[in-house]
């Protein structure tokens, strides 16, 4: 009876193991993915970001945009980083991702460097995940523990891009939904967005809220116009005082009604989210303790594990 009841829990045991292990996404990546096969990966890219960063404060900004965009569509697979070719449309030329996302170059020496270090082992989509994490770090944030073990894809969807990232007209409920359709909580949604307390916007993005919103402090309305005609141009301006650190000052923008994009004013409007958005405007704490949570939830949207997708050799392009 004893070796019956010992079988049974040895066999419950290996099927929690065999199946109970991999049902999720999440439980696919490890942060320890790599430490046999590319044992320096995390110190090659964090100095690849820290020269980055330094050369130019806003690239921790663009990075940390171009893992969003990548995770939001068809899930974190580096299919940003496709380049269009006579025969291949990418996310690139989408109408959030044109003229507008940037940092590809700092990818590529990243990718370079991390080839030199360990041939055809780590993927772009790897090498991302990280770098927004540095990105984030070098600017003055917090920190969370990557899961690792992505593949790259080998196809991007522009059609995709279009429609599954947010624009910044986007009202709360299409925000909302947005994040959900990611499995996102509005909680995760708010979060996220304080992403925007580094970079900038271009004129494009935000005159239509300057001249014609009512919710808006009137003198950072007046300030804003100044660069930015209402015929709109690409001129930029910093979603906050503080573009270059990451802390929670754009929520306290939010608070006084200075949120930059219409989008970003969404989440403090009245609506279901405004006690968040205080509570992050007076506690760094607890900005940071949910924007890391948020972030290592994103990064595990729909990854390519095991023998689907490929480790790319060039960001670039599909082997
Ligand atoms: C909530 C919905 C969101 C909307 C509608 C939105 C929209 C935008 C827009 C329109 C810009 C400016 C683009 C330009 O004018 O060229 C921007 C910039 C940026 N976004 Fe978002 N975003 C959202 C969420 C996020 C999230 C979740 C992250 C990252 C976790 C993020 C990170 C950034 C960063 C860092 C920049 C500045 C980039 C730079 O300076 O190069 N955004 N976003």
């Amino acid at each position: 009876m004893a070796s019956v009841l010992s079988f049974f829990a040895t066999t419950t045991v290996l099927a929690l193991f065999i199946f109970g292990c991999c049902s999720t996404a999440n439980a696919q990546l490890s942060p320890t993915f790599y430490s046999k096969t590319c044992p320096n990966l995390l110190t090659v890219v964090r100095t690849a970001m820290n020269q980055a960063v330094t050369k130019e404060r806003r690239m921790g900004a663009s990075i940390l945009r171009l893992f969003f965009h990548d995770c939001f569509v068809n899930g974190c697979d580096a299919s940003i980083l496709l380049d269009d070719t006579a025969s291949f449309t990418g996310e690139k030329n989408a109408f959030p991702n044109r003229n507008s996302t940037r940092g590809f170059e700092v990818i590529d020496t990243i990718k370079t460097r991390v080839e030199a270090a360990c041939n055809a082992t780590v993927s772009c989509a790897d090498i991302l995940a990280l770098a927004a994490r540095d990105g984030v770090v070098l600017l003055g944030g917090t920190s969370w523990t990557v899961p690792l073990g992505r593949r790259d894809a080998r196809t991007a969807s522009q059609s995709d891009a279009n429609n599954q990232l947010p624009p910044p007209t986007a009202d709360l409920a299409a925000l909302i939904s947005t994040f959900s359709a990611k499995g996102l909580s509005a909680q995760d949604m708010t979060a996220l967005s304080g992403a925007h307390t580094i970079g900038q916007a271009q004129c494009s993005s935000f005159a239509n809220r300057i001249y014609n919103e009512a919710n808006i402090d009137p003198s950072f309305a007046t300030t804003r116009k100044a660069s930015c005609p209402a015929t709109s141009n690409t001129n930029l301006a910093p979603f906050d005082t503080t573009p270059n650190s990451f802390d929670n000052d754009y929520y306290k923008a939010l608070v006084g009604r200075r949120g930059l994009l219409h989008s970003d004013q969404q989440l403090f409007n009245n609506g279901t989210q405004d006690a968040l958005v205080r509570t992050y405007s007076t506690n760094v704490a607890a900005f940071n303790r949910d924007f890391a949570a948020a972030m290592v939830k994103m990064s595990q949207i729909s990854p390519l594990t095991g023998t689907k997708g490929e480790i790319r050799s060039n960001c670039r392009l599909v082997n």
